[in-house]
C-alpha cells in the first residue's frame, strides 16, 4: 500500500465530502487543521457509541445549549441528567458521562487534559474515547478504531481471519496508517467513510475514494468482509 497516496486522496475525499455534523463547528472548528472544543467532542463520541449520528444529533443540540462547558455539565443533579438522556438509552453511559464531567471539573479545572493517556484515566472514558479526544480535540496521533474503521481496514486489506479474533489486527493495521498530519481529520475521514461509502451491506463503491488501494474490491465481494465467525 503506497501510505502516502492513500492518505491524501481519503483526506481530499474528507475535505469535500465531511458530514456536516455539529461537533465538527464551534469556536475552533471550520479551518482546516482547526481544534474542536474537546467537551463538545467528548460528549459527541459517548453519544455516538450507543447510536447513530441521526438520532444523537438534537441530543447533542440541546446538551451543548443547555450546558455549553463541562462545568455546566457538571453542576446538573443525577435526574435532570437523566431526564435529557432519556431516549439516548443505556443509562450507565450517563452516569459516567456525569463522573467525567465532574472530574474534569473538580480535578482539572474544567479543562480536559489533552494526552490519551490522561484522557484514558477519566471515570467512563474507555479506549475509544480517549484516542477520539486525543485526536479530534487535540490533533494527536491517535489510533482511532471503531466498528466503522475496522470494517475499512478489514475490506482495505482482504483480512480473512474472522471478526473478533482480527481485531487487534485490524487495529495494528488501522495505527499503521496514522501519521502526525491531521490526525483529527483523519480518523473522521474514515468513520465517514465507513458510515457513507464502506457501508457494512452495499458498500459504494463506485464512490469510493480509495478503491485503487483496496484488496476487497479487488476480490470482487468486498462486502463479505470482514469476516465473521459462523455461530
Ligand atoms: N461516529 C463516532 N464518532 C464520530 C465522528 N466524530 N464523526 C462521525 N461519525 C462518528
Amino acid at each position: 500500500l503506497d501510505i502516502p497516496a492513500f492518505r491524501a486522496a481519503l483526506l481530499a475525499w474528507y475535505d469535500a465530502q465531511a458530514r456536516d455534523l455539529p461537533w465538527r463547528t464551534g469556536p475552533a472548528a471550520g479551518k482546516a487543521g482547526a481544534r474542536s472544543d474537546p467537551y463538545r467532542v467528548w460528549l459527541s463520541e459517548v453519544m455516538l457509541q450507543q447510536t447513530t449520528v441521526p438520532h444523537a444529533a438534537p441530543y447533542f443540540l440541546s446538551f451543548t445549549q443547555r450546558w455549553p462547558t463541562v462545568s455546566d455539565l457538571a453542576a446538573v443533579e443525577d435526574g435532570e441528567l437523566m431526564a435529557a438522556w432519556a431516549g439516548l438509552g443505556y443509562y450507565a453511559r450517563a452516569r459516567n458521562l456525569l463522573a467525567c464531567a465532574r472530574a474534569v471539573a473538580a480535578e482539572h479545572g474544567g479543562v480536559f487534559p489533552d494526552t490519551e493517556e490522561a484522557l484514558r484515566a477519566l471515570p467512563g472514558v474507555g479506549a475509544y474515547t480517549a484516542a477520539a479526544v486525543a485526536a479530534i480535540a487535540f490533533d494527536r496521533p491517535a489510533n482511532v478504531v471503531d466498528g466503522n474503521v475496522e470494517r475499512v481496514m478489514a475490506r482495505l486489506f482482504a483480512v480473512e481471519d474472522p471478526v473478533p479474533d482480527a481485531k487487534p489486527e485490524l487495529k495494528r493495521l488501522a495505527g499503521d496508517l496514522v501519521t502526525a498530519d491531521r490526525p483529527g481529520d483523519w480518523a473522521q475521514a474514515l468513520m465517514d467513510l465507513g458510515a457513507t461509502v464502506c457501508r457494512p451491506k452495499q458498500p459504494l463503491c463506485d464512490r469510493c475514494p480509495v478503491r485503487p488501494w483496496c484488496e476487497g474490491f479487488r476480490t470482487g465481494a468486498p462486502e463479505t468482509y470482514p469476516r465473521k465467525l459462523k455461530k
